[in-house]
């Protein structure tokens, strides 16, 4: 089964004049995108990704070359300053850092390494090299930060508030990729699963492109410096058992659900941190377990610390791909989507 590409709708027009940019993370899913958008708006970018099975081959290097469009790529490790040191960036004059890096598994320790540490070394070494302008792609679920990778990608965005270069903290809802994991399970004849009832939480998904496109133009918005930017995707906001009816209509099947009560996952949480007390080798497992019970109960949207709620019209809509469309193209061309270890979140 092919794994989806981009979704390919209209290509983009830009204006903003040409920019020097620096891209991390242009190997994963938003990373990607943005580096096609860079590109596609004329500015020179180059790619700073990691020595990986994605580009230690001529072939695999060519393939990537490919999903990223005309851009350079480098070698070295973003997670190391020694490294971007060594890449001699200083004599090139980049007009801005753009990052997508992020830790692939959320677990605490890579979370504070990657969200916090490489990001903090990047910050350093932007500094010292000239570069004015950080783009960060984070999350908007720091807004309520109770889980280890919210807290480390949170003491980030600190930092680059305080640092003196011109900023852009892009916090998107949720990602296309993350509300299709069940597609493969309901092809096979099986029914969707629910947190309790399914309505417990709704989100205003965004596709990688729109995504992509709003991060690029952070670079030449004035309006968008400086400044913390939810975003979200265009339409209504959607809660799961919405989602669930979409996927049942769009495979031409009754719609057929399955209800996880959440009782349950708290109950998992519990027992999960507190048997870390005595096996603290289960920490890890427990803050996926806690990573879990957080999507299965928390709203994808801004806070409203008014009213106390999330909601939806406080949370900036954006772009024109519909998670309808996307859904539409994944089941008619047989497409698979590749969750990697952000499954969860
Ligand atoms: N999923 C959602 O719905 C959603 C919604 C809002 C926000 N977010 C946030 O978006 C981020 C995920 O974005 P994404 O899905 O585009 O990420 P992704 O596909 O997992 O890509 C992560 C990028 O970071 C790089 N990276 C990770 N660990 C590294 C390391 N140790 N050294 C060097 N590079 C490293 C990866 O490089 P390699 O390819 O070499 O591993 C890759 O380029 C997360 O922070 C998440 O909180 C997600």
């Amino acid at each position: 089964m092919p794994q989806i590409g981009p979704m390919t709708s209209q290509p983009r027009t830009y204006q903003s004049p040409k920019k020097r940019v620096l891209l991390l993370g242009a190997t994963g899913t938003i990373g990607r995108a943005t580096a096609r958008a860079l590109a596609a708006r004329g500015d020179d970018v180059v790619c700073f990704v990691r020595s990986s099975s994605a580009v230690d081959t001529d072939g695999a290097r060519h393939r990537l070359q490919a999903k990223l469009g005309d851009v350079d790529i480098r070698l070295g490790e973003a997670a190391d300053p020694k490294s971007l040191r060594s890449a001699d960036l200083r004599g090139e004059g980049f007009d801005a850092l753009v990052s997508c890096l992020a830790s692939r598994t959320g677990a605490p320790k890579d979370a504070w390494a990657i969200d916090y540490q490489a990001h903090a070394d990047a910050l350093a070494v932007a500094k010292e090299a000239g570069i004015p302008q950080f783009v960060l792609l984070s999350a908007i679920c720091v807004q309520k930060p109770r889980l280890e990778f919210q807290k480390a990608k949170l003491a980030f965005e600190k930092l680059l508030i305080e640092s003196g270069l011109a900023y852009s903290i892009v916090r998107p809802t949720a990602y296309f990729k993350s509300l299709s994991g069940q597609i493969d399970r309901l092809r096979k004849g099986k029914p969707f699963l629910l947190f309790g009832n399914g309505e417990l939480t709704s989100c205003k998904p965004i596709s990688d492109a729109d995504l992509a496109s709003f991060l690029a133009d952070c670079l030449s918005k004035s309006d968008r410096r400086n400044k913390i930017l939810p975003v979200g995707g265009p339409g209504d906001a959607i809660t799961p058992r919405e989602q669930g009816e979409l996927l049942f209509e769009l495979l031409g099947r009754p719609v057929q659900f399955r209800s996880i009560p959440i009782g349950l996952v708290r109950t998992v949480v519990s027992t999960m941190s507190g048997l870390t007390w005595v096996m603290p080798a289960l920490a890890e497992k427990a803050e996926f377990a806690r990573i879990a019970h957080y999507y299965a109960t928390e709203s994808m949207l801004a806070w409203d610390p008014i009213s106390g709620a999330y909601s939806e019209s406080a949370t900036p809509s954006y772009g024109r791909d519909t998670l309808r469309a996307h859904y539409q193209y994944v089941i008619e061309s047989g497409s698979s989507i590749s969750l990697r270890e952000h499954a969860m979140f």
